[in-house]
């Protein structure tokens, strides 16, 4: 598939703030659950392509909850000093074997804090994580930790990406691209 131009922006600006910046992968998933009611919270960015940005997760967590009911959402990067990125679009989820490929790509501390987490549901007490992280490690002592199966990727197919960067006395550049009917972009300026 060929890389499309917004997509190629990106991924020079994100070059270059992997040179500069302390956690470029770092951005804002906006979702918006059944009821309407929006939330955000940062996820880390794991591939960018032709098709889209991908980030992991908990398949029972409230953001997947969220896009499961509503499979919308829009990403924010900020990369100081000076540039934003804004990417709205709808969700798919990743394939079983690309969560696979990336799961046996992660710490086993963080596979194994995989299985243990049922994130976003209520915690009793510290105590409760460290047994389940003992019980778990203990399930796969010697053994790889496989991928839990409520343990996933979502994709937000990019409908529009804005590229805004500092100016000065607040004469920002804001570009936009959106998708247009029949694929490809256009392009367009927009007010600070
Ligand atoms: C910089 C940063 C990166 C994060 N990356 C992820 C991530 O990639 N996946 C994830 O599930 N949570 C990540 N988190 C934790 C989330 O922000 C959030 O607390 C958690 O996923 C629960 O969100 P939810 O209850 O809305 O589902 C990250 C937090 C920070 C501060």
């Amino acid at each position: 598939m060929p890389i499309d131009e917004p997509i190629a922006i990106f991924q020079d600006l994100y070059a270059r703030a992997r040179e500069r910046c302390a956690e470029p992968d770092a951005m804002v998933l906006s979702t918006v659950d059944a009821d309407g009611r929006p939330s955000g919270r940062y996820v880390l960015l794991k591939e960018v392509d032709a098709r889209g940005f991908s980030f992991y997760t908990n398949g029972g967590s409230r953001k997947a909850r969220a896009l499961t009911a509503n499979p919308h959402a829009a990403l924010t990067f900020y990369w100081p000093p000076d540039k934003q990125v804004r990417i709205e679009g709808a969700i798919e989820q990743v394939t079983d074997a690309e969560a696979d490929a990336y799961f046996a790509t992660r710490p086993r501390d963080s596979q194994i804090g995989a299985w243990a987490s049922a994130q976003s549901t209520e915690l009793s007490s510290r105590a409760q994580l460290d047994q389940r992280i003992d019980e778990t490690s203990r399930r796969f002592d010697g053994a790889t930790v496989t991928r839990p199966p409520f343990w996933t990727g979502f994709r937000v197919i990019p409908q529009s990406i804005e590229f805004w960067t500092r100016d000065v006395a607040r004469l920002h550049e804001r570009v936009i691209f959106q998708r247009a009917d029949g694929g490809g972009w256009d392009r367009s300026l927009l007010f600070p």
